[in-house]
């Protein structure tokens, strides 16, 4: 079912997406970067710490450590100490131990573009792994963190239960089957898609007063009188 829906509209969708969040988009520092160490730092920090204590500790720990190199070197107590105030300290540990496995292959330390090879790293999951592909090398890689699964289960399918592990999968591939034509667009699209799920499509209430894609949204329909 969400998927033949989100065939069926895909391209509107995309194209009403990506237009509201060119106009609406929060000016955030990793989206000022396509640096792919600098985003994958966000992209950590932001797994379970709210957007607005990330925004305190990012600048500072980029600044002690701005390459990967340097967080390769530097000592584990460094690294915790620049990591305060984030928790989930398990975290901070894989990305130092990611920076030491990517320095010892090769110098300078870089992070590899595909997604597969990103998944092989210290701490990377399937979404870290979508978001520095997508982000920082614009592969045409889909993502779902939880803001995304349920944007994607409200406006496609309301009837998926995202603690089940199959309708996970399945909310993936809608993702997947989403995803514009290009790198260059699936970049904005990933970021919209976290942006609508922060800005109005929120877990505690539905703005859809302002969402750009009520018209192709299940859950809209659903519930209007
Ligand atoms: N949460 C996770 N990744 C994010 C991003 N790139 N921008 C805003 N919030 C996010």
């Amino acid at each position: 079912m969400a998927l033949e829906r989100a065939l069926a509209v895909r391209l509107r969708f995309g194209r009403l997406l990506r237009a509201w969040y060119r106009a609406h988009h929060r000016d955030l520092p990793w989206r000022k970067t396509r640096d792919p160490y600098r985003i994958l730092v966000s992209e950590l920090m932001l797994q379970q710490t709210p957007v607005s204590r990330v925004m305190l500790r990012y600048g500072e720990f980029l600044e002690r450590f701005p390459t990967l190199d340097a967080l390769a070197r530097a000592r584990p107590a460094r690294v915790m100490e620049a990591w305060a105030g984030l928790g989930y300290y398990a975290r901070a540990r894989n990305l130092h131990r990611l920076a030491r496995t990517v320095a010892e292959s090769g110098a300078p330390a870089t992070l590899p573009g595909d997604a597969a090879a990103l998944r092989s790293l210290p701490g990377v999951g399937a979404y870290t792994a979508g978001a520095v592909a997508s982000f920082a090398f614009e592969q045409r890689e889909a993502l779902v963190d939880t803001n995304v699964a349920r944007v994607v289960r409200r406006v496609f399918g309301p009837e998926l239960d995202v603690t089940r592990g199959g309708d996970r999968r399945r909310i993936w591939e809608v993702a997947r089957a989403l995803l514009p034509r290009t790198g260059r667009a699936t970049y904005v699209h990933n970021q919209a898609l976290m942006e609508l799920g922060a800005l109005v499509c929120t877990a505690r209430v539905r703005h859809c007063g302002r969402c750009p894609v009520r018209s192709v949204c299940a859950t809209y329909e659903a519930d209007r009188p």
